[in-house]
């Protein structure tokens, strides 16, 4: 057993979190979690809110609403969704709590002293209507390269050209719409990354054998064209107040505090549990934690430059990522998910619409890894009607029900193993090998797809068996058919799990089983497993595990959720 720590990237407070956010991280690192619990190991599992920043700010002035008060409604609604989701987090906290200032400053002021901190001049547009200084996505414009009137400040989405807010024509706040702004000149601080960069390199570099190519690629990518220093201070009311004498009145960048929450929001876990180990057991000369880290592939460099160079800058030993896995995205009926224009579907709405289960299922199984995907109602009812009502759920009610009809609510007699049993046995441990490396090496889509594979074997089982038939003529041969069927259930809910918690708990709950059940995936033997329900173990046919999500739904859903492209 070893210490395993898994952090999620910290979803931005502001706003409500899509299927995609669902997909980015969220949903991979939980199946994780529960895998690696499974496993037998110490799993500490963490996320929070990210809640500094501009868009707070301006999102509590759109509601009318004090900046504190708004983060905790919306982290209220984060928290709720992804429970809803059934994700598993050990701590869910936000990057705004008292440890994580303690943490951010501690961090801060190591940095300072250790010479890595450095004071510079920035000219940055200043908003008089808005009394505030805009960052440079919050100044908008027409692009000076293709004539796009609605260019941001820092990047022209029509052409992708890289832009300063000073090169747009006619600039305008994005926050009031006032072209009345001013370049005003402002003291800042940065992390001199430069001179972090040859500890940081040689960090990078003994991850090469480790850390999936895209990430290793991304971090070689910024460490080739050379790191520049990094601003971490705003001028901002919403956020950490900068601990340093002169600077008292600009607060951290957000992207300065946010890693560190995973850090700040451990401590909120272990002040809150005094009961469970200490926060610096993961962190601080932390022995034996193997660290994974989660996030949509934008946020790489964040997680593989940026945060580790600031943790290697405080000469102290912090933990520092072991594996990184970056998704690609998700778009939605071939376009971006748009909470503005009421695209896409939202973590609450999901889970009004279909368990949580259906969309863990087909989100997992559709992973965004290599590449990216697309979620369309379409092909998300073909999965659900066909994987899980088709596949899996057809098994289960098939065998439960003729067990129940034709010998009665218990599990039948075993008999000798005849060789279409031995190569079905043979072929679950090979498959449940394959899953399991496929869940180690984080390989979601291919663990997904062997677990269909090891469902489709039963039903295939089922089909060149006949029990129906050999009933008549041999009732103890179709007993033991029936026997190896329901022990199948039980092994297809146990591997079932990291994946659909709740669909596994109900096919556990038809055998009066819990899930203490699910230890049994370590050391997997199936010949053993296939033997855990022994004769005379009671079942109950119950309702079915999925419904079919018939074509009118489907059409209701691409109405009500805005699949047309705009
Ligand atoms: O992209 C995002 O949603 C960021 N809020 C992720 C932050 S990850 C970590 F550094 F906190
Ligand atoms: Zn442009």
């Amino acid at each position: 057993m070893s210490k395993i720590l898994i952090t999620s990237a910290l979803p931005y407070v502001n706003g409500v979190p899509h299927l995609g956010h669902m997909v980015g991280c969220l949903l991979p690192s939980d199946v994780y979690a529960r895998y690696m619990r499974m496993m037998g190991h110490e799993v500490l599992y963490i996320c929070g809110t990210d809640e500094h920043g501009t868009p707070s700010e301006v999102g509590a002035a759109k509601e009318g609403m004090d900046v504190a008060d708004y983060c905790l409604k919306y982290h209220n609604r984060h928290k709720e969704a992804y429970k809803a989701f059934n994700l598993s987090f050990d701590y869910f906290g936000r990057t705004s709590s008292d440890q994580n200032k303690e943490m951010t400053y501690h961090i801060f002021e190591q940095l300072d002293k250790n010479g890595f901190i450095e004071e510079h001049s920035i000219k940055q547009i200043f908003s008089i209507d808005d009394n505030r200084f805009l960052p440079d996505r919050y100044v908008t414009g027409t692009c000076p390269h293709c004539g796009y009137e609605k260019a941001r400040g820092d990047q022209c989405e029509n052409c992708t050209k890289v832009l300063e807010p000073t090169e747009l024509i006619n600039p305008r706040s994005t926050i009031s719409g006032s072209t009345n702004l001013e370049v005003r000149e402002t003291k800042h601080l940065f992390l001199n990354l430069p001179l972090l960069e040859e500890k940081l390199a040689a960090w990078v570099k003994s991850k090469e054998p480790f850390w999936p190519d895209v990430a290793y690629s991304i971090a070689q990518k910024w460490l080739k064209e050379g790191l520049k220093p990094r601003c971490i201070t705003r001028d901002l009311k919403w956020g950490f107040p900068v601990n340093k004498k002169g600077f008292e009145d600009k607060v951290f960048y957000v992207w300065f505090d946010a890693p560190i929450g995973y850090i700040g929001i451990t401590k909120q876990w272990s002040d809150e549990n005094p009961q469970t180990r200490n926060w610096k057991d993961w962190w601080l000369d932390a022995k034996d934690v193997r660290y994974v880290q989660f996030m949509g592939k934008d946020n790489v460099p964040f997680h593989s430059i940026s945060f580790p160079a600031t943790l290697l800058g405080t000469g102290e030993n912090w933990t520092k990522v072991d594996y990184l896995k970056g998704m690609s995205y998700l778009t939605f009926e071939g376009g971006k998910f748009s909470k503005s224009e009421n695209r896409g579907v939202f973590a609450e709405d999901a889970i009004k619409e279909f368990p949580a289960d259906y969309w863990r299922y087909w989100l997992m199984a559709n992973a965004p890894e290599a590449s990216d995907s697309s979620f369309t109602f379409d092909l998300f009812a073909g999965t659900v009607n066909k994987d899980l009502n088709g596949v899996l759920g057809n098994f289960v009610s098939r065998v439960m029900k003729m067990t129940a009809s034709k010998i009665g609510s218990v599990v039948p007699q075993a008999g000798e193993w005849l060789e279409v049993d031995k190569q079905l046995i043979a072929d679950l441990q090979e498959k449940v090998e394959n899953y399991c490396k496929y869940m180690e090496n984080l390989e979601f889509k291919k663990a997904l797809a062997e677990l269909r594979a090891i469902w489709v074997d039963g039903n295939n089982y089922i089909s060149v068996t006949e029990p129906w038939t050999v009933i008549k003529t041999d009732p103890q041969r179709a007993a033991a058919i029936l026997n190896l069927c329901l022990n199948l259930i039980r092994i297809y809910a146990v591997l079932s799990y990291p994946i659909m918690p709740e669909t596994a708990e109900k096919m556990l709950a038809k055998f009066g089983l819990d899930k203490t059940e699910i230890n049994s995936l370590k050391d997997f033997k199936a010949e053993k497993e296939i033997k855990a329900l022994k004769e005379g173990q009671a079942f109950e046919v119950g309702e079915a595990l999925f419904e079919r999500i018939a074509p009118e739904k489907v059409e209701e859903l691409k109405a009500k959720y805005g699949s047309e492209k705009k």
